[in-house]
């Protein structure tokens, strides 16, 4: 019998693999210091999303040796009760880092909030300082997200200087930041957005694509450049009847929750994965990398409090 040809696949970027190799670097660190930063997580509300995240942010931190700390309050927290909580973190000595989770109730800005925060606190790298620094290539507290997709570039060994870099997407917590760490190493960036005409013939210009946008399998096999770096940013919730636009993906009980709900990214992994070089899943891409990042910029952000 003869065998059929194997199909060539990506090779998958183990986002949990890089994670654990921060993380250890992030407890050495903490080690070092000769202190445990503190970090505070804010929640408002019971958004259960929210919650999760807010929960490992603290329960990470406390792994690896720093101080974390969940601030849990009510749904009904008005706008100026917050910013006062806000200020009180920036004027406690023994918090190095605030974190405050959005999405925020209807009735209070996020963007006040933000605004609020003491920049060298920002861990979440939101605080217009922070995003002036890093637009202008200077060393600052970067969001985490794109923090983490940049060490996920990185472990794959590609070049980045020279290379086309597509991002997909342009808010203000990953797409923007995201062209601003890629240009900060010499890539030549696109973002790509709603309005952009011909989305996939820009896409397959990319030998790096990074999908932000949270429209489930929105990158399809034939939009992407044999070979290019395909990271997957996305984390869509869509309900269990979507498994049909999903029949040709063989793996496909990981995405399945609890719940009966599926979490699918922005990418068609199934079939993306036999075109492109290097491709992260969902879940296990991105989504450990982001706060693996956060503990890095609590570090960050105590030692040069102190320095
Ligand atoms: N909501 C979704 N992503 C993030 C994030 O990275 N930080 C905060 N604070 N909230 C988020």
């Amino acid at each position: 019998m003869v065998e059929a040809a194997p199909i060539v696949s990506a090779q998958i970027i183990d986002g949990k693999a890089v994670a654990r190799q921060i993380e250890s670097e992030v407890a050495a660190a903490v080690e070092r210091l000769g202190f445990a930063p503190g970090l505070v997580a804010v929640r408002v509300g019971n958004d259960p999303a929210s919650e999760v995240y807010v929960r490992n942010k603290a329960k990470k931190a406390q792994e690896l040796g720093l101080r974390g700390r969940e601030l849990a309050l009510p749904e009904s927290t008005s706008e100026a009760d917050l910013l006062a909580e806000v200020g009180r973190l920036n004027r406690d000595d023994s918090v190095d880092g605030i974190l405050v989770q959005l999405p925020l109730p209807k009735q209070i800005s996020a963007q006040k909030v933000i605004d609020a925060i003491a920049p060298a606190k920002d861990v979440d790298g939101f605080h217009p300082f922070n995003v002036g620094l890093l637009h202008l290539g200077r060393p600052a507290l970067a969001p985490c997200t794109p923090a983490g997709v940049m060490r996920l570039i990185d472990s794959t060994g590609i070049r980045i200087e020279g290379a086309n870099a597509v991002v997909i997407g342009r808010s203000d917590i990953v797409g923007k930041p995201m062209a601003a760490l890629l240009l900060q190493r010499h890539a030549t960036v696109t973002i790509c957005h709603s309005r952009t005409r011909d989305l996939a013939a820009v896409i397959h210009q990319g030998d790096i694509v990074v999908a932000a946008v949270g429209k489930p399998l929105l990158v399809t096999a034939g939009m992407v450049k044999p070979g290019a770096v395909v990271i997957d940013v996305g984390m869509n919730r869509v309900d269990a009847s979507f498994t049909d636009r999903l029949a040709h993906d063989s793996d496909k009980s990981r995405l399945l929750a609890k719940n009966g709900s599926v979490l699918v990214g922005d990418v068609d992994y199934a079939r993306v994965r036999d075109v492109a070089g290097w491709i992260t899943p969902v879940p296990g891409g991105v989504g450990p990398m982001t706060i693996a990042m956060l503990m890095q910029n609590t570090v960050t952000a105590a030692e040069r409090r102190r320095a």
